[in-house]
């Protein structure tokens, strides 16, 4: 760094890994250093590349084409990876209903569903923000129809005396399941913003 302020290249990934915006950005280190020792000194966990100086121009961008392409693929798996999982506790509910079971048994899972979907549904949207997703504003308006439709029916559960029937709880899979729908378009997107990396 220039001016009167030093700092290392390991004090400088440890002050990036303790910021949240830019703690998950994938880094590669330019050095003039020809030491091997350097990967030692360095978190290497949060390091995509270390190039040594003399560099190839081409490898840089090679790198850094490789570890956006890499950062995309792994945002997409985990997409998938969080559905599967909301699929499986929409459909434990679905069982819940159908046997009439008890209101705590039910508010427990419904619970469940809700903190998942939350936090599925933040996990797209910080990505969605920073890729300027063109549908974003569509997307997160649904979203939040479907976080209000869940915790209306948690204040309906710990209020009423009747259990969920499963009539509800097909409403809600269908409305979770046209999210689904709505992220292949968004998955759609990000796969172009791979190609178009690519070229
Ligand atoms: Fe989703
Ligand atoms: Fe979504």
């Amino acid at each position: 760094m220039s001016g009167q302020i030093r700092i290392g290249g390991n004090q400088l990934l440890q002050l990036l890994g303790k910021k949240s915006g830019w703690c998950d950005i994938p880094k590669i280190i330019l050095t003039s250093a020809k030491n091997s020792a350097i990967p030692k000194q360095l978190p290497i966990s949060q390091i995509e590349a270390i190039i040594l100086k003399p560099y190839d121009p081409r490898r840089f961008m090679e790198e850094i084409y490789g570890s956006l392409s890499k950062h995309l693929d792994s945002h997409i798996q985990e997409i998938n990876h969080q559905h599967i999982h909301l699929a499986s506790l929409i459909q434990e509910l679905a069982t819940i209903s159908s046997k009439a079971s008890d209101r705590y048994t039910t508010h427990q899972k419904l619970k469940e569903f809700l903190e998942f979907t939350s936090h599925h549904f933040a996990f797209e949207e910080k990505f969605m923000c920073q890729h300027n997703y063109p549908d974003f504003a569509t997307h997160h308006q649904n979203h939040n129809q479907l976080l209000t439709e869940t915790n209306t029916l948690v204040s309906e559960i710990v209020n009423g005396s009747q259990p969920i029937q499963p009539k509800t709880v097909d409403l809600l899979k269908r409305d979770f399941f046209d999210d689904v729908s709505d992220d292949e378009r968004y998955i759609t997107f990000l796969k172009k913003v791979r190609t178009d990396l690519m070229r």
